[in-house]
């Protein structure tokens, strides 16, 4: 039976929750045998399957094209699509719109990129019914003014990070993406937050972690970020890959210090 929001709030309360990127049929399946607790279809699918440089090009027909395979080869992990660039940042109206084409797809919740400027639409489409994963830090579709894909959060900044991390779960967001924060910025959003929080170079106090699936299988050939580890060099096939994240995430053996930042590393 395909897990809920409400089973996901169970498993944070007893341990760590284990999420990946997944854009198709077949991974799907492995993942969902695998135990993989929620699938993210990621914008990064612009990047590791269609080959742009960066997630921008993505559309709502392509992740509600990628949505309905992974929800037909799943039938266990919570399912969460992403919302693309240019999809929901005009107003709350057309970002609730994007939203049900996603939902309709076969996702369970979708996720948006930003702070204080989304809580208007993020509160418009809870209130409509559709659960919202917010992401803050390092958020991809803001890569030009970011002037790469940088950590985010440092020094004076942290405070913004916060303060757009509480703003996104106030407005209604159930589920948090922190990506590319010192860790003691990573650690204070998760201990504040009521909504749960999923990690990918943030902290391994968050209620979970998030990969990439490129990246945990090492096929991504760019240069890998810190919080990136190569689950399939000593597991031997996809499905042990994702049983060894599964179980390392569930210990908080992963992430370990060597993947999350300091204020300086
Ligand atoms: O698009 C994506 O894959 C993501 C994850 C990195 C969290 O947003």
């Amino acid at each position: 039976m395909r897990q809920t929001l409400l089973d996901l709030r169970r498993i944070a309360a007893e341990r760590k929750i284990a999420m990946l990127t997944c854009y198709d049929a077949s991974f799907a399946a492995v993942l969902d045998r695998a135990g993989i607790d929620s699938l993210l279809i990621g914008d990064s699918l612009g990047m590791v399957i269609q080959g742009h440089d960066s997630t921008l090009p993505v559309t709502v027909d392509d992740v509600a094209y990628h949505t309905r395979a992974v929800a037909r080869g799943s039938q266990r992990a919570f399912i969460i699509a992403d919302m693309p660039f240019g999809s929901y940042q005009g107003s709350p109206q057309t970002g609730f719109d994007q939203a049900v084409r996603l939902m309709q797809a076969g996702a369970q919740m979708v996720k948006l990129e930003g702070g204080e400027e989304m809580a208007p639409t993020i509160a418009f489409i809870v209130e409509r019914g559709i659960p919202v994963c917010g992401h803050v830090g390092l958020t991809p579709q803001h890569v030009n003014r970011f002037g790469g894909y940088r950590i985010q959060g440092r020094g004076q900044a942290a405070a913004r990070i916060r303060a757009a991390a509480r703003a996104v779960v106030e407005a209604g967001a159930e589920m948090l993406v922190i990506e590319a924060v010192p860790e003691p910025v990573g650690r204070a959003i998760a201990a504040e937050s009521k909504a749960l929080t999923i990690g990918i170079g943030a902290s391994s106090t968050c209620s979970g972690q998030v990969l990439v699936l490129h990246d945990m299988l090492g096929v991504a050939t760019d240069k890998r970020p810190r919080f990136v580890k190569n689950f399939l060099r000593d597991a031997g096939s996809v499905e042990a890959a994702a049983r060894a994240y599964l179980a390392q995430v569930q210990s908080g053996q992963f992430p370990a210090a060597e993947h999350v930042y300091s204020d300086s590393n």
